[in-house]
């Protein structure tokens, strides 16, 4: 299947018979490959006389293209790319390399994930050559407890990598939401294996909609945007990775020895729900207020009827006014 992605990405057409001969199978299986496309969102056309072509063209990943695209530091920090085709969830092939590698630094990009999985059990979509799906593994010493904060200042890095872009306007939601437009625009995972009190590993998942298009329409339980709405035009995946991990790479290198302190003044430059009347959710308890940003451990801060409370764990929400 990625054989014949990688013949159909430009685009143009191509004959049955030029595929067949590429991939060495007859033209009747030819055609029952072109049909496992379509339900990965793929529009194929098909004209006779000149044969298929995916409309548009595809945007897939390539590991020289993404490496290209990173700078030196990054590029000594994370030499292990992992780029596969499909994968349940990227997030479990890294933490299976937590558990059973050593300190090394890896990272695994999956074009699709069968299983993407969300925080609070929910499930990720993402669309082939439409998304951004990725999990950096990074070793740290000092126990769970150092890492608070750390799926803050990760938000804080994929937005430098956008403004690099020239992608602006993106805001944080606490703890781990990208939005434009009160939509959400990507989102981190973040998992520990390891020593709670000691030697760490964390899987860094990030997820990103690049060009969901109408593929994810009705999906995705919540309102969603992508890079293409957002810039109307197209972003090169290869380079948008690449910068990515340029300054994922930064922030974990840092963080160890900062902690979120170093990331609060930016952070709160973007809070996407500062100054909001907003519903905090822990379990089944409710906690209304004002959102007033995040203190240096990267709790959230909030102005209730009994004064300023902070949080270290739940779920932030706007509060809807009913009239
Ligand atoms: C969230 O907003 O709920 C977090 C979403 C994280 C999704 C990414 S996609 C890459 C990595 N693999 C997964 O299964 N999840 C994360």
């Amino acid at each position: 299947m990625y054989t014949l992605l990688q013949l159909l990405a430009d685009g143009e057409y191509h004959s049955g018979r030029e595929i067949g001969e590429s991939l060495g199978v007859s033209r009747t299986a030819v055609w029952k490959q072109l049909k496992k496309l379509e339900p990965l969102g793929l529009q194929v056309d098909s004209v006779k006389g000149r044969g298929y072509r995916i409309a548009g063209g595809l945007d897939l990943l390539c590991a020289d293209k993404i490496k290209a695209a990173m700078d030196t530091h990054a590029t000594q920090l994370l030499p292990d790319l992992d780029l596969k085709f499909t994968v349940d969830s990227t997030n479990t092939q890294a933490m299976q390399r937590a558990i059973t590698g050593g300190r090394e630094a890896y990272v695994c990009i999956a074009e699709l994930q069968s299983g993407g999985r969300g925080r609070r059990g929910k499930s990720w979509v993402s669309k082939l050559g439409g998304s951004l799906c990725f999990s950096v593994v990074w070793h740290f010493e000092n126990g769970v407890a150092a890492l608070e904060g750390l799926s803050l200042a990760i938000g804080v890095a994929i937005n430098r990598a956008l403004q690099d872009l020239g992608v602006t306007g993106v805001g944080l939601k606490w703890p781990n939401d990208l939005l434009f437009d009160g939509k959400k625009l990507a989102g981190v995972l973040i998992e520990i294996a390891g020593d709670a009190q000691g030697s760490c590993q964390a899987v860094v998942g990030i997820g990103l909609n690049v060009n969901l298009q109408q593929a994810a329409a009705g999906i995705i339980d919540q309102p969603w945007t992508d890079l293409l709405t957002i810039s109307g035009t197209r972003v090169d995946r290869n380079l948008l990775l690449g910068g990515l991990l340029n300054e994922i790479a930064a922030v974990l290198t840092d963080f160890s020895a900062t902690g979120f302190a170093a990331y609060q003044r930016e952070w709160m430059s973007m809070d996407a729900l500062a100054g909001r009347e907003v519903i905090v959710m822990q379990g089944e308890t409710q906690i209304v207020g004002v959102s007033a940003g995040v203190d240096p451990a990267g709790a959230l801060c909030l102005d209730t009827a009994d004064g300023r409370q902070r949080f270290h764990g739940g779920e932030i929400s706007l509060r809807r006014v009913h009239s």
